[in-house]
Parts: C-alpha cells; sequence; structure tokens
C-alpha cells in the first residue's frame, strides 16, 4: 500500500498524524485554515512541501464547507479578502520553508486576478482557489517523479565508477511521502534508483533532536522494503572514512535555496555537507523549484526557525513493553534540569559545498567559476 501523508478526496482533507509515528497510522481530519494551521505548528504534518499542500488544502476545504453551508461573504472582492487574510494567517505557522509563502503568493494572484475578471460571483473566486490548490497537490507528485529520475541519473553518471553494483545513499531528515504530496524529493531520488534496479543501499541519519529520520524515514523505508541501515548523526564520519561501506553520494532536501545555491535544511545537513566535502562524496540537494526562492540572494537572508528546549531535553516514544496505541506513547527526560538549550530546526549549507540541486527541471551545477545560475531553472 502506498503511503499517503495526505489525503484529500472530494474536497475532504485528512492527513496522517506524524507525532504518532511510527507506532500508529491514524489519520486526523483538517477541516479549517485554523485546524490546518495548528497541525503544521504541532508538526502533525512537516516537510517543506507537505506543509504548503495541507496549508492550501485546509482553507479549500473551509471554502467548500461555507459554500455548501450557504455562508460564503456575499461578493467576489469579501471572498477574496477573506482568502488572503486567511493564507497571511497560514504563512504564519513556520518561517523557513519557502513552499508555503510561494504557494500563498500563487493562489492570492489567481484569486484576484478572478476576483476582478467583470462579473465574477463569490462563488467563481472560491472554485478558482480550490481548482489552483488541488492542481498543486497533482504537481507536487509529478514534480518529485521528475527529481526522482533526474537525480538517480545524474548520480549513475557522476557519482558511481562504471563497474558498479548501484548506488549507496545517505539520506538526511525526512523527505519522502510523508513531507510531500507523495514519492519524495531526497527519497524521491532513492526511490527511483531502487526502481531501475540501481540502489545497493540507503543509509539514513536519526535526526536529532525531533528524530525525523528514525521515526520518519525508517518507518518508510520499512515500509517500502528499501534496502536501508539506520545510524545516528554521529556516526556519519565513521561511515565515510571505511570504504568498504562505499557510500556514493549524500541527497538531502530543503527548506529554502537562496539565488545563489546556498541551502537552509534540517539541522545537521551543513555538518552532512562538510563531511561529504572532506571524503570526496558528492552532496546533492534536491529540491521542487517551489523550494528555490531567487528573492532571497543567500543563506544569510534566510530567517532559521527555534524550536522549544524540550525538543532537545525530552524524547517521545513508546515504552519497552509498551502495547502500540495512542495510550502508551510517552515522553522522557534525558537532559539536566536547568541547563540551556539552542535549538535552531535548520542550518544554512553553503552553496560551494554542493555539487548539484536536482529539481524537476534538470541538476544545477556550479560553472567554473563556483556560481549556481539558479534562474535559468526558471526559463
Ligand atoms: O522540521 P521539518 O521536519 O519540517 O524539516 C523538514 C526538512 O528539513 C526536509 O528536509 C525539507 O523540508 C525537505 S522535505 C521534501
Amino acid at each position: 500500500m502506498v503511503l499517503e501523508a495526505i489525503r484529500y478526496i472530494d474536497g475532504k482533507l485528512s492527513i496522517i498524524d506524524q507525532l504518532q509515528l511510527p507506532f500508529l497510522e491514524r489519520y486526523i481530519e483538517i477541516k479549517t485554515s485554523e485546524e490546518g494551521w495548528k497541525a503544521i505548528k504541532k508538526m502533525q504534518v512537516r516537510g517543506a512541501p507537505a506543509i504548503a499542500i495541507v496549508a492550501a488544502l485546509s482553507l479549500a476545504s473551509e471554502l467548500q464547507g461555507l459554500a455548501i453551508g450557504k455562508k460564503l461573504p456575499s461578493s467576489a472582492e469579501d471572498v477574496e479578502a477573506f482568502i488572503i487574510e486567511r493564507l497571511h494567517y497560514l504563512v504564519s505557522s513556520r518561517p523557513t520553508a519557502v513552499n508555503l509563502s510561494d504557494a500563498a503568493r500563487k493562489l492570492e494572484a489567481i484569486v484576484s486576478s478572478q476576483s476582478k475578471n467583470p462579473g465574477s460571483t463569490a462563488l467563481d473566486v472560491t472554485s478558482a482557489f480550490i481548482q489552483a490548490a488541488e492542481a498543486m497537490l497533482a504537481k507536487d507528485v509529478e514534480d518529485n517523479m521528475r527529481i526522482g529520475e533526474n537525480g538517480a541519473r545524474w548520480i549513475l553518471a557522476n557519482a558511481l565508477s562504471s563497474q558498479h553494483a548501484g548506488a549507496t545513499i545517505l539520506t538526511h531528515c525526512n523527505t519522502g511521502s510523508l513531507a510531500t504530496s507523495g514519492y519524495g524529493t531526497a527519497l524521491g531520488v532513492i526511490r527511483s534508483l531502487l526502481s531501475r534496479n540501481a540502489l545497493k543501499h540507503a543509509y539514513c541519519t536519526e535526526t536529532r533532536p525531533y528524530n525525523q529520520g528514525s521515526r520518519l524515514t525508517a518507518f518508510e523505508l520499512v515500509h517500502d522494503n528499501i534496502p536501508a541501515t539506520l545510524i545516528t548523526d554521529s556516526m556519519v564520519a565513521a561511515l565515510l572514512s571505511r570504504p568498504e561501506n562505499g557510500v556514493n553520494a549524500i541527497v538531502v532536501g530543503a527548506d529554502r535555496v537562496a539565488a545563489n545555491g546556498d541551502t537552509a535544511n534540517k539541522i545537521g545537513t551543513y555538518g552532512l555537507a562538510v563531511l561529504a566535502k572532506y571524503h570526496s562524496v558528492k552532496f546533492l540537494v534536491a529540491a521542487p523549484l517551489t523550494t528555490v526562492d531567487l528573492a532571497t540572494k543567500s543563506g544569510d537572508d534566510i530567517i532559521i526557525e527555534e524550536r522549544p528546549a524540550s525538543e532537545v531535553t525530552r524524547i517521545k516514544g513508546l515504552l519497552e513493553d509498551g502495547v502500540i496505541g495512542d495510550a502508551t506513547m510517552s515522553t522522557i527526560q534525558i537532559a539536566a534540569d536547568g541547563i540551556n538549550v539552542w535549538n535552531p530546526a535548520f542550518d544554512i549549507t553553503p552553496s560551494g559545498l554542493i555539487d548539484g540541486i536536482i529539481t524537476e527541471r534538470g541538476v544545477a551545477e556550479r560553472d567554473a567559476d563556483g556560481h549556481f545560475h539558479l534562474e535559468e531553472l526558471f526559463g
């Protein structure tokens, strides 16, 4: 069975509650933008593309409910104003991933242009929004499949010797079906290698402090029968230092790629890029163009979300003798009382450490002077 983070059928949105994974596969219904905002804030859904899609579809569901109940604002302009206010509110849920503000900007432009059409009604503006939000869901999956193909092709051509028994790839955080509308970005590249019979092995990091790697990526890898091994973040240097492990490339996702290629991604990514350089392992970022933000010049301009200290001082899981189910998930303290904590959710990998940025339009590489030209992907 295909793992779906986001289900959207006939205007009804539900998401898998990622706070319960890997122990419980439970879907929760999201009927309004407020419920969407809360689910994103609480990390019941996370991952840059998934956040954007859930935000858009939560508002689509709310509008559908209002239309059915005949409670929509009465004029096209009033619906436009309502949608724009709700989009701004949704964007405030998490600051680093650009996909959410990119989606909001595009949706705002669509409803504004529809509302300005002579004779446009409240229902016309509502329908234009719902259709555009639904199209975003479908496009994200298509883009991910292309990213997977482009990445697999690049790795086979550039990261392996001619006599190879398949690629060994390390990935970080969760970039799979749970972080997108489906298939995934960096995990999509791994899937695509597997489907070509060209994946030897995948490694996933635990991804402290929130453990998206051990809770979510490990779950997806097991769910989809992908040959894989979980390591803690501190084991990567040792893994790469042993040639017999044969790691060919590190492939990660992104929350925002600046115009110069500097990339914000899950905390720990920068360290992986430094290790890749030291060990001559290819380092690749896989992301749709909705993650590339040409308006942000460099990594210095990216706001990094800081998260609660409790994510570092406590850990949530299933007690060894626990029964699988909601009531048995426990949170335990793992740090000394009173210690100060710094918990940035993301870091910036400088573009000079990145060998390629894999997108649905192809793989961007640095020129002879070491610069990316990401604007060319938008042509
Ligand atoms: O804090 P999260 O879990 O939302 O962070 C997710 C990541 O950093 C992912 O690598 C990124 O969003 C890309 S997901 C395709």
